[in-house]
């Protein structure tokens, strides 16, 4: 065990420029041309990565690659329904055939279906938990073979929800899910430490995204939910950015097996009801 040197070399890579830079890096972000993806992307691609950005919207996806690309960043493409088998494979081999590599690894991508668990049929079911659950973990172990081998290490961020702690009716299998990527999250940051390899994930709270949106259309959803955040008010996608970048980036490389918080600090307790918010 060493300590390492206090001089100025040290303190000049304590700045955030070098502290979260991903140059050099290559990143997979999943559902990248959603709400919240295409933010995740951009703020990855910001920091020097090289973006493989994959969705099943295809039209979203060129979307995407012509922003990214105006704003100078290397990306490419992949479209892919995260449902079929052969995903993952070729997800992480477009990785590998472009950039000659993967580093980082964002599962964002998920589906949902509101209804209550009486209702719920198997193939609903099983469409949910494949989506946000199964490729998400043969994804990972795709990419993490391809890290180990290349002996670099890596950074799987996988975004999980508060659903997780704080259980919301009507959404049983998609909560069922993101408890599964939270737990994973804890047996990959075990399995892989001695590769170098970090799995941590991000739990969003209540966002402003087409994927929220009906929650947000409903005005005593609404007034439910900001009596219940402190902030009182939707985290917007952006919000998310910094904390993807320090899980991705070497500034988080003693955090491992974590599900992190965003949320307004709508997990950290219960305030008195106002009923004129
Ligand atoms: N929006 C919120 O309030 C909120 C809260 C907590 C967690 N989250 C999580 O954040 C992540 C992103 O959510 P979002 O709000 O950006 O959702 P979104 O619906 O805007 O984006 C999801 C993206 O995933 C893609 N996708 C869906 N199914 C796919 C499939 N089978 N194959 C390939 N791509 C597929 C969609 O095309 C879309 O571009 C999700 O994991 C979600 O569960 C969101």
């Amino acid at each position: 065990m060493t300590t390492a040197a206090f001089d100025s070399e040290a303190i000049r890579a304590l700045a955030p420029s070098s502290l979260f830079s991903l140059e050099g890096r290559v990143a997979i972000v999943t559902g990248a041309a959603g709400g919240i993806g295409r933010w995740l992307a951009a703020g990855l691609g910001a920091a020097g990565a090289s973006v493989v950005a994959t969705d099943v919207d295809e039209a979203g996806l060129a979307d995407l690659e012509s922003t990214l690309a105006a704003a100078s960043i290397d990306a490419a493409g992949v479209v892919a329904d995260l449902a079929d088998e052969d995903a993952a494979d070729r997800i992480v081999d477009a990785a590998l055939e472009r950039f000659g590599a993967v580093h980082v690894v964002i599962n964002n991508a998920a589906v949902n279906r509101r209804m209550p668990i009486a209702e719920m049929d198997p193939a609903t079911w099983e469409w949910i938990m494949r989506v946000n659950l199964r490729l998400p973990y043969f994804l990972s172990q795709r990419a993490a073979r391809a890290m180990i081998e290349r002996r670099e290490g890596g950074s799987i961020v996988s975004i999980s929800s508060l659903n997780v702690e704080y259980a919301l009716e009507h959404v049983s299998v998609y909560g069922l899910a993101k408890a599964g990527l939270s737990q994973l999250t804890r047996h990959m940051a075990l399995e892989w430490a001695e590769h170098g390899i970090r799995a941590n994930a991000i739990a969003p709270g209540f966002m402003d995204t087409p994927l929220a949106a009906p929650i947000w259309a409903d005005s005593d959803v609404n007034r439910w939910i900001l009596n219940r955040v402190p902030l009182e008010r939707p985290g917007q996608p952006a919000e998310l950015v910094g904390t993807c970048l320090l899980l991705a980036s070497d500034a988080g490389s003693f955090l491992t097996g974590q599900t992190l918080f965003v949320d307004g600090g709508a997990r950290a307790g219960g305030r008195w009801f106002h009923p004129d918010r």
